[in-house]
């Protein structure tokens, strides 16, 4: 994986879902109406506009419509909004461009549209290879369904991924690894494997609390955590990240960005950036944006103000260093402690560092960069937490 300079990325959030899932904790939102969407990539376009004049003359390396659903956006609508970024921006002309879709048949019936109007990756929420699995999580697909939606992508798109949802209520290490190996037939460069969190304020919450939905515990969840890694590994395809794992090379360049702490623009309810006003080396600072969450008063924010921003903070040094630990302890390929040292303004403490390596959790490779081991990674909240304390 080559670090880019100077990454830049673009996501744009669609804040609509044709259902709620149980589980997600995501800003997401139903409407019976039919959404304008004509209005809303007027506003997009106008957020755009007003965040390049912030952050004027970058070169976007990525763009990533995430959700909520943005599968069902119109392809002529993600066909403005990418208009309306290299309006604003230079688009390298090898960025990589991600929508994330739902994979019913209905929305599978559009991945040509987004593939013409620029689209060259797609990630789709399979979430499980089990029909029972997938009604318990509320999903609106089949498992069938899910896995032709995963063959047009694979037809449509240069490059596609696909998430499933593991240590899911009753299942066991077996299962799960011979529905892994199922799944990595079907994959291509990269999955998605998340571990089951059960959020606040959900309905999952509300039946985890009642004993009514039962999720592995700790002994079963940490077994279905070391058969992923596994498995993914002797398939080819080793984890860059916590949940993440693709074939070398592969990796999603627009979840780098975040995790490698470059910088991004955050577009559309709810969605977050980070952009860099000014040289950091100098005396620029590092933004922490967020816009304003529920659809409609996004839409009226930008229409009246030109953009939805309802935060804006300069973040102090040790924010953008605990922010790069954070970030940059979830890659396989660790940090360099000399950028935590610059922008820390002194080093990592050693003596932490070597009563971690002591008991296994990190290790430092052979170029200098320190990075969890895998023993280290089902314990990163607690490595993290010890290294910026
Ligand atoms: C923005 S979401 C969903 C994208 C798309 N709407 C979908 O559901 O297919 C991205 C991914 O986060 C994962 N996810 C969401 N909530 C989760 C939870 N509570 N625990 C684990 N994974 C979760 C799912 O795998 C999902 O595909
Ligand atoms: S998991 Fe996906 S489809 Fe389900 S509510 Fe969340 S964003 Fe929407």
């Amino acid at each position: 994986m080559n670090d880019e300079p100077a990454a830049f990325g673009v996501y744009i959030h669609w804040p609509f879902c044709l259902s709620k899932c149980p589980y997600c904790d995501f800003n997401s939102h139903v409407r019976h109406a039919a959404i304008d969407e004509a209005r809303f990539a007027r506003a997009f376009a106008n957020e755009i506009a007003t965040t390049a004049a912030r952050a004027p003359g970058r070169t976007v390396s990525t763009i990533f419509f995430g959700g909520g659903t943005p599968s069902l956006m119109q392809p002529a609508t993600i066909g403005a909004v990418l208009d309306a970024i290299a309006r604003h921006w230079r688009v390298a002309p090898d960025a990589e461009i991600t929508l994330e879709a739902n994979p019913t048949s209905v929305e599978a019936t559009r991945f040509r549209g987004y593939r013409s109007a620029g689209v060259n990756r797609v990630s789709l929420g399979v979430q499980a290879l089990d029909d029972r699995a997938l009604a318990e999580l509320g999903r609106l697909h089949s498992a069938r369904e899910a896995l032709d939606a995963v063959a047009v992508a694979r037809s449509a798109f240069e490059r596609y991924s696909f998430d499933l949802i593991y240590a899911r209520p009753q299942q066991m290490p077996q299962q799960w690894g011979d529905e892994l190996k199922r799944a990595l037939a079907e994959a291509g460069e990269h999955l998605s494997l998340y571990q089951l969190t059960v959020e606040p304020d959900t309905p999952f919450a509300t039946l985890h609390a009642t004993g009514k939905l039962k999720i592995p515990n700790d002994d079963t969840a940490r077994a279905l955590y070391d058969i992923t890694q596994e498995v993914c590994a002797a398939h080819g395809l080793p984890a860059y990240e916590i949940s993440n794992h693709a074939r070398p090379g592969a990796e999603c360049r627009h979840n780098l960005v975040y995790w490698r702490m470059h910088e991004y623009a955050g577009i559309g309810p709810g969605a977050h950036g980070r952009l860099n006003i000014g040289r950091l080396d100098i005396d620029g600072s590092r933004h922490a944006t967020a816009t304003e969450k529920r659809p409609e008063a996004w839409l009226q924010r930008v229409e009246r103000y030109g953009h939805g921003l309802i935060a804006d903070e300069i973040l102090t040094q040790s924010e953008m260093a605990d922010e790069f630990l954070l970030m940059g302890l979830r890659l396989a390929e660790g940090i360099d402690p000399a950028r935590y040292a610059a922008l820390m303004g002194r080093p990592l403490d050693e003596a932490r560092i070597a009563a971690l390596r002591e008991h296994g959790l990190v290790e430092t490779t052979a170029e200098g960069r320190l990075r969890v081991s895998m023993p280290g990674f089902p314990v990163l909240d607690a490595v993290v937490a010890d290294l910026a304390a």
